[in-house]
């Protein structure tokens, strides 16, 4: 079992973000895992309660990737000087009558890392992807107010409205969400 224990970034740390290919997705499973478990234990309301353990995180991930790997989802990494620190995802598979759109899921950057960009970079390179693979409309949803939504607002996402007591943080308290859009 490997959970990410990093230390902060140094501010020189080279940043590269890409999509992972399939072959690459399981050799990065315990650290794509370990950034889900760093996001929950910060607090994060990604779907998950607390307690919420590595194997869980491990378990989601592998549910991801199995998916990935049919052609269904996109995973995205972020390597800060080759270490995973983030993750992003683009759920391609929608119902027939939807094909030109998708779903970005599960932003994720590890503690050390935050405040330096890779989120954004994440999800400047989620929606070139999803440009490629022919999608012309995006939808998402982050809690109301969070950092995350602070982000999608400054890349020119369009707030649908907010959903009040739509899901929990780990902690059981409930949170608002926020549903956007944004049209590639
Ligand atoms: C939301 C989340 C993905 C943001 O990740 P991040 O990499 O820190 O995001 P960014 O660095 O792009 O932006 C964060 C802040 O740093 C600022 N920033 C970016 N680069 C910077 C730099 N070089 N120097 C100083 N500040 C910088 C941004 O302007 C932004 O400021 P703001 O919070 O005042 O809006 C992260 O907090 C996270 O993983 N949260 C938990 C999981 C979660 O909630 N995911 C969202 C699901 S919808």
């Amino acid at each position: 079992m490997r959970i990410a224990r990093m230390q902060d970034l140094t501010p020189s740390a080279a940043i590269e973000v890409r999509r992972l290919a399939s072959d690459e997705v399981d050799e990065q499973l315990d650290a794509l895992a370990g950034v889900l478990f760093d996001c929950v234990a910060g607090g994060a309301s990604v779907s998950y309660m607390a307690p919420f353990p590595y194997e869980d995180a491990r378990a989601a991930f592998e549910g991801f990737v199995a998916e990935a790997k049919h052609g269904r989802r996109l995973i995205l990494a972020a390597f800060a000087d080759g270490d995973l620190v983030g993750t992003v995802q683009v759920i391609l598979e929608l119902p027939p009558n939807q094909p030109h759109r998708a779903e970005i899921a599960k932003l994720l950057v590890h503690r050390s890392a935050r405040g330096r960009g890779i989120a954004q970079l994440l999800m400047e390179h989620a929606e070139a992807e999803a440009r490629a693979e022919g999608k012309t409309l995006l939808v998402l949803d982050a809690v109301t107010g969070g950092d995350a939504a602070r982000l999608y607002d400054r890349l020119g996402w369009t707030t649908v409205g907010v959903i009040p007591g739509y899901a929990l943080y780990p902690d059981g308290r409930p949170c608002d969400t926020t549903v956007f859009w944004k049209a590639l």
